[in-house]
């Protein structure tokens, strides 16, 4: 399989884990496993009944598709197939459905998973642009544009990353009814959903308005559990076969500790979401305000949901250099808009610490300051 590297992985794998003040990151701060238990106020192991630690059913364990099924009202067990991660499910939806010469519609910007894949697999890709002008709202007129010539998928992903933008239900019944219409497949994956900004907005699952659209999940983000490696796909019963076939090749079932973990904390989802919930406001409030009193360096569209921001900054540079400079002088991770193919932006993750967000963004400002000609000659 010939793919391009993935550029936001290759530019965590340099500083993830070294940088002083990481503020680049797209979960919310992690749980440790025993603030989950004690938010779950039980053990998250489920040690009333045996815990084996061999393989498990290749789907997911029965109980666990159970949780994730209630979700999506209308969807059962059967419609669900437990992953590695969101990642691996969307693999296995592009691998599962796509080949040679098929014509896919992908958001762009986008997660570059969402259109490397496809291409990887011989799909020409049609970027469906979301502009910054029109507050990267997915614009229907243009996906009807795009779909005339005829698809054989459109992927979508909202809450957006990078850019925080959400769905009404107006646009996201839309899409899944030109998707039906056009006889394509949809691939809608939703992993930032559940972490909402405000009251007023909350991208809705294109369950709910096709049963032939095909959703991706995770526990990584909204619920703060990234390194349980969990997410699933749900969608119709063949769509799942055909996606099960691929998995016995990759990972042949999900891990089965990760799975109870998981399964602990989606019996909690209430309280799971409302801690993570409010880290989100807290920081995106704090996250707002230095957008506001920085003004002549920076400006956003601001995010309505999940935990990123797509925030443009006002010095001419590159930002690979820039982001580089920024973490190897200041220690402050930031994603390079490179990562997203969309220069003269960065992505500011601002799920995680508080004082880390507030220390990040103070050395961010003074540092895009410094770029800047004088205040009297610009
Ligand atoms: C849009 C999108 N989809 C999928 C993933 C992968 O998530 P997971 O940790 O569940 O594999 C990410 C991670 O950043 C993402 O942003």
């Amino acid at each position: 399989m010939k793919i391009e590297p993935f550029s936001i992985e290759r530019w965590f794998g340099r500083y993830e884990f070294t940088a002083r003040h990481n503020i680049a990151e797209s979960c919310v701060k992690p749980f440790t496993l025993s603030e989950l238990a004690d938010l779950c106020g039980a053990d998250v192991f489920h040690g009333d009944r045996p815990v084996g630690l061999g393989y498990t059913d290749s789907r997911g364990l029965p109980e666990l598709r159970e949780e994730i099924a209630r979700l999506y009202p209308g969807r059962g067990p059967e419609n669900v197939l437990v992953t590695a991660g969101a990642i691996e499910a969307n693999f296995l939806v592009f691998g599962a459905l796509l080949g040679p010469g098929d014509t896919v519609i992908s958001e762009f910007p986008a997660y570059q998973q969402l259109y490397e894949v496809p291409r990887s697999l011989g799909a020409e890709v049609k970027l469906w642009h979301l502009e910054a002008e029109k507050g990267f709202r997915a614009d229907i007129s243009e996906l009807e544009g795009l779909v005339a010539q005829g698809a054989r998928m459109i992927v979508i992903n909202h809450p957006h990353n990078p850019t925080g933008a959400a769905i009404d239900s107006g646009s996201m019944a839309a899409v899944c009814e030109i998707a039906e219409q056009r006889g394509a497949y949809l691939l809608s994956d939703e992993v930032y959903r559940g972490l909402s900004l405000s009251d007023a907005v909350a991208s809705p699952s294109a369950q709910r308005f096709s049963d032939d659209a095909v959703s991706v999940g995770s526990m990584s983000k909204a619920y703060g559990l990234s390194g349980l490696r969990i997410g699933w796909v749900v969608g119709p019963g063949e769509v799942i076969e055909k996606c099960l076939t691929l998995r016995d090749y990759t990972s042949i079932c999900p891990a089965g500790p990760s799975q109870l973990l998981a399964m602990a904390a989606l019996r909690n989802a209430e309280k799971v979401l409302a801690r993570n919930r409010a880290i989100a406001r807290k920081n995106f409030a704090i996250l707002d305000e230095w957008v506001r009193a920085n003004s002549g360096l920076v400006s956003y569209v601001p995010p309505k949901e999940g935990v990123v921001a797509f925030v443009k900054y006002a010095p001419q540079a590159p930002s690979l250099d820039m982001a580089t400079e920024i973490v190897t002088q200041d220690g402050v991770l930031v994603v390079p808009g490179s990562c997203f193919e969309m220069e003269g932006y960065f992505r500011i993750g601002f799920g995680g610490d508080t004082a880390t967000l507030e220390t990040g963004l103070a050395l961010l400002a003074t540092r895009l300051e410094s770029k800047l000609p004088p205040r009297d000659a610009r």
